[in-house]
Order: structure tokens, then C-alpha cells, then sequence
């Protein structure tokens, strides 16, 4: 890996690679049949300071630049996709927003525990009729007192089930557009606050995708995030290091591909020898290889510009736009690899095909990346 890692980062990759391959990795494919929630694996995660790698050690968490957690989230992607994106959700979206905009108060009751790992984040954002457009979305808060009353429907939310608590976007002034959204902390278990319909996937089946329902459901003013008005930056803010996190996810997946195909090959003989000595196979290699290191290389870049501090929007949104096309190519290709055997459930690959297909969905689909990408381009007219 060409770009320059220093002897932390280098450790930290290490050691979650250990901790994934003998951890997570075991158990996936069977995870994958169950749909079991790997609630022991984020308990262990959160002992190895996993669960809130960026935020610092004051509020519980591992005090870790960017660079270092998306190695992290590239190994445990490698090992379980489900499990990565539970990590994902909860570093990037969950724990930053509270971390950058959250009161002192919302970060000793709230942030401590998800930075630990006691607790699983969520953050809903997308509701049936606003998807890509979330500025369209029709929940509303309503201030009644010192509380607002919470009510409409958010869908495909990432834990949303197992979750302890959401992170809620909602309209508190109809009459401004992305200005009128506001973000509150909302805890399980409050009245009004239901959890809707689990969506049957066909990927990633371990990390559970559902609607959340808000029916008059008061929150304490003291649990809004950020001032009113402010929820849409916020959610704009933290996608961008989610879009990060994908991008992390995809190369971890792609890569997990390669490996298993090129064992694969190694020990399949057709023909009077194995198949990776055919060149047809070879250069499938290659290409996949290079793809990989490709995406990589535009991931550990838009981490390390949000860890100088510098603006990554558009390097997030090319990261995630490459690496999620990326693996997409690369799992197809090691599935035609692994032949018959590859559409078995005997092999991983199978899975990882199926993992991947969301990555050029979810946090952005790849249509609206190029939307971020082009306007950079033709509008803002910033350095690239
Ligand atoms: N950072 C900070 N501010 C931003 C921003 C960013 N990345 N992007 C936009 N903004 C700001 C703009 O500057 C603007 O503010 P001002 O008016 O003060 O200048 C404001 O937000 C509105 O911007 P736009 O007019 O560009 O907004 P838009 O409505 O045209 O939409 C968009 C822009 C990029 C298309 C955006 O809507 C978007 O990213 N859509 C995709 C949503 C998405 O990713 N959803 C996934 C949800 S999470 C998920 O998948 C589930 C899960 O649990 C994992």
C-alpha cells in the first residue's frame, strides 16, 4: 500500500485484522442465513475501542485519525459486511454528529455510551417519499413547551431495530426549505416511538433495515442537536464521512473477493493444471487487483483531507462513487471466477456479490455522487 501509513495506523490495521479473521470472520456465513444481529461482536468491538474510533478518549472514545478507522472498517468489512456497516453507521454518522454538534450534556449522556459501544446508533434521515431528496421529507417536530412532538415515518434505517437510540431529522418550519429541518436525539423506548416493518434483503442480512414510526412522540427540547434549522447541514456533514466509511466498506468486500479467488483458482485444476495459470484468469486478476488499490488509495486520500482539516465533500463522493462501482465489478468477476461453485452457498463469494450491491445505494446513491461531483466542478469552481 503505496500511500504512507505511520507505525499507529500500521498497528491499529494489525490489529483488527487479527481481531476480524478470527472474531468475525468464522461466523459470517452463518450470520449471513440467520440474520442473527452480531450484538456479542460490537460488545468486543467496543472493549477495542472500534465503536468510537474518532472520538476522544474525554467521551469514551479511541482518539484515532480517519486513516486509521478506515483501515479498521476496510479489515471487518473483509470479514463481515454486516458487521461493518453497524460500525460504519454508528462512527461516522452517529458518533461524529453528536461529537460536532451536540451540547456538553447530549455528549456525557449520549455520546459516552455509543463511543464505548454500550450502546448502537441510528440515524433517520430517509422517509418512503424522500429518499435521494431529503430536503422533501414530511416528518415534523412541532415545539409544544419545552418539548417538540415528534410525528411521521423514516425507512431503510440502518439499525434501526437494534439501536438504543436514533438521531431523527424533522421539519420544524414547513416554510424554509433545508432550513426548516432540525436533528433530535431520540432514545428507545419513549412513548409514540415505534419500530416498524424489518425489510427481508438480499444482502448484508445481519445489519437489520427498518421503518421507524413517530406518533406524537414528545422529545425534550434539550434533546435537539444543533440549533433549529440546523439538521440538514448536520446530515449533509456527517454523510460525507459516511460516504467515507462506504468507500472503506467497498475496498474491505473487494478485497476479501480477490483473496478467495485467487485461493480458489490456486487449488481448481481443469484442463491438467490450475486455473490460475490461464492467462484469461490472470489478467481478470490484474484488473481486479488494480481496481482495488485504485479505490483504496482515493478512500485513505479523503480521510486523510478530513484529518487535515480541509474540506472533503467531493473526495468523499469519489471515493464512495469508485470503490462501490468498484466492488460491484470485482465480486461479479470473482464470482464467474469460482464457476458453478461460486452461485453455491458453500462459497463465500455468493455472499460478498450479494454484500456489495447495496454500496451504490445507500449514503448516496452513485447518481447522486456524481450530482455532488459535477456541481463542485461546474458551480463551486474550489481546488479540487
Ligand atoms: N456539507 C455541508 N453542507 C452541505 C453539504 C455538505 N456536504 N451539502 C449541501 N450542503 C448545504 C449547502 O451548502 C446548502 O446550504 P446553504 O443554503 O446555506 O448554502 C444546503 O446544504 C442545501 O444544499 P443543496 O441546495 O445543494 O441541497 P439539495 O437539496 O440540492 O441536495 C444533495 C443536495 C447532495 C442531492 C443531497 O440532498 C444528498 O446528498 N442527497 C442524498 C441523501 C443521502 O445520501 N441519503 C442517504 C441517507 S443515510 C442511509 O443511506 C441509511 C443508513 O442508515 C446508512
Amino acid at each position: 500500500m503505496p500511500f504512507h501509513l505511520t507505525d499507529e495506523q500500521l498497528m491499529v490495521q494489525a490489529m483488527v485484522r487479527e481481531f476480524a479473521r478470527k472474531v468475525v470472520a468464522p461466523t459470517a456465513m452463518e450470520r449471513d442465513r440467520t440474520k442473527a444481529f452480531p450484538a456479542e461482536n460490537f460488545e468486543k468491538m467496543g472493549e477495542l475501542g472500534l465503536m468510537g474510533m474518532m472520538i476522544p478518549p474525554e467521551y469514551e472514545g479511541a482518539g484515532a485519525d480517519t486513516i486509521s478507522y478506515v483501515l479498521a472498517l476496510m479489515e471487518v468489512a473483509g470479514a463481515c459486511a454486516s458487521t461493518s456497516v453497524v460500525m460504519s453507521v454508528q462512527n461516522s454518522i452517529v458518533c461524529e454528529s453528536i461529537y460536532r454538534y451536540g451540547s456538553e450534556d447530549q455528549k456525557e449522556r449520549f455520546l459516552k455510551p455509543l463511543a464505548s459501544g454500550r450502546v448502537i446508533g441510528a440515524f433517520a434521515l430517509t422517509e418512503p417519499q424522500a429518499g435521494s431528496d431529503p430536503v422533501s421529507q414530511s416528518t415534523t417536530a412541532v415545539r409544544d413547551g419545552d418539548a417538540y412532538i415528534i410525528n411521521g415515518t423514516k425507512r431503510f434505517i440502518t439499525s434501526g431495530k437494534n439501536s438504543g437510540l436514533v438521531i431523527v431529522t424533522a421539519k420544524t418550519d414547513e416554510s424554509q426549505r433545508h432550513k426548516g429541518i432540525s436533528a433530535f436525539i431520540v432514545e428507545k423506548g419513549i412513548p409514540g416511538f415505534i419500530v416498524g416493518h424489518t425489510d427481508d434483503k438480499m444482502g448484508l442480512c445481519a445489519s437489520d433495515t427498518c421503518d421507524l414510526i413517530f406518533e406524537d412522540c414528545r422529545v425534550s427540547a434539550d434533546n435537539r442537536l444543533g440549533k433549529e434549522g440546523d439538521g440538514f447541514k448536520i446530515a449533509m456533514k456527517c454523510l460525507d464521512g459516511g460516504r467515507i466509511g462506504i468507500a472503506a466498506q467497498s475496498v474491505g468486500v473487494a478485497r476479501a473477493a480477490l483473496d478467495a479467488s485467487v485461493k480458489y483458482a490456486k487449488g481448481r485444476n481443469q484442463f491438467g493444471q490450475p486455473i490460475s495459470k490461464f492467462q484469461g484468469l490472470r489478467w481478470i486478476f490484474a484488473d481486479m487487483a488494480t481496481e482495488i488499490e485504485a479505490a483504496a488509495q482515493l478512500t485513505l486520500a479523503a480521510a486523510s483531507n478530513k484529518d487535515r482539516g480541509e474540506n472533503y465533500t467531493v473526495q468523499a463522493s469519489m471515493a464512495k462513487l469508485f470503490a462501490s462501482e468498484m466492488v460491484n465489478r470485482v465480486t461479479a468477476k470473482a464470482l464467474q471466477i469460482h464457476g458453478g461453485y461460486g452461485f453455491t452457498k458453500d462459497y463465500p463469494v455468493e455472499r460478498f456479490y450479494r454484500d456489495a450491491r447495496v454500496f451504490t445505494i445507500y449514503e448516496g446513491t452513485s447518481e447522486i455522487q456524481r450530482v455532488v461531483i459535477s456541481n463542485h466542478i461546474l458551480k463551486d469552481k474550489r481546488k479540487l
